[in-house]
């Protein structure tokens, strides 16, 4: 297997690697030092159903289910696990999340206490050239933060809105809030310290209904607009085109991604996995 870095300021690819074999321990320790290092990571041209998909993905620790189903059941009822994000409807249902629209910046599932560390989409069926993926890499974000606004971000919290999804759907049982003050979701450190190197990166989730608890409505928003625009300057990111057998790995609590919209008559089908993170530590 073969390690190739992107110039951007993230990602890898890897080549020579056949995500559906077993691996030796070593290559399973080099993809997860590979994400460590890259914070995405690209495979090409893969070969996957379910099962192999799964256990390729416990390569990087343990499954964590999907967020709640908007439709109310599993989208695969034989993998639970298993999250399918797509625009196609079959018989009058969708077969997945998120539809053809944008996906605004987020990290995944932020709104719980322990979201989860890694996510692994791999795509089944993709419109070429469009329904582009970009990620931003949240440790260069905070390391080129303006003194002033790292300073002030000391020590404060975010509420991470548990209501919508990425596409701005709200989620089955909520309500719409009437201001961000009474956004509902976990509170989690606007700096997020790695536990294994010590490196701190932005910990934002997602812009719409997010709350900087105890600040006024007025100061919370004005210090997250310019959080936000920090976060995903362009030196920051890396945008992904999709072929069909593209398997991508990211660290979610290290990286920001977003989606551009694609043409709903098109076909995408992509089937994702996620994995358990542990609790962001509060200095
Ligand atoms: C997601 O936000 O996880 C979906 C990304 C994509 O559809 O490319």
């Amino acid at each position: 297997m073969q390690i190739i870095p992107f110039e951007a300021a993230l990602g890898a690819e890897i080549t020579e690697l056949d995500a559906a074999m077993a691996l030796a321990p070593a290559a399973k320790a080099a993809l997860r030092d590979a994400l460590d290092a890259h914070l995405v990571l690209l495979l090409r041209n893969q070969s996957l159903d379910d099962p192999t998909l799964q256990r390729f993905s416990e390569i990087f620790g343990e499954l964590d289910p999907p967020g709640p189903n908007p439709y109310g059941a599993p989208f695969l009822p034989a993998f639970p696990m298993i999250n399918v994000i797509s625009n196609i409807v079959e018989g009058g249902r969708p077969v997945g999340n998120l539809g053809a629209g944008e996906a605004v910046w987020h990290a995944d599932m932020t709104y719980i206490a322990a979201p989860p560390k890694a996510a692994i989409l791999y795509a089944i069926e993709v419109p070429e050239g469009q329904g582009d993926t970009y990620f931003a890499n949240q440790f260069r974000a905070f390391e080129a933060l303006d003194a002033d606004l790292r300073e002030a971000t000391a020590g404060l919290t975010l509420v991470h809105d548990a209501a919508h999804n990425s596409a701005g759907m709200l989620r089955r049982g909520h309500v719409e809030p009437a201001d961000p003050t009474e956004t509902v979701g976990a509170r989690h450190p606007i700096v997020r310290r790695d536990s294994r190197t010590g490196n701190r990166a932005l910990f934002l989730g997602r812009r719409p209904h997010a709350y900087i608890d105890g600040l006024p409505l007025a100061e919370s928003e004005r210090m997250l607009d310019r959080l936000w625009a920090a976060a995903t300057r362009p030196e920051h990111v890396w945008r992904h085109s999709w072929r069909a057998g593209d398997l991508l790995i990211w660290s979610n609590l290290a990286v920001l991604h977003r989606r551009d919209a694609f043409d709903a008559s098109a076909r995408r089908l992509m089937h994702r996995t996620q994995i358990k993170g542990d609790q962001p530590i509060i200095e």
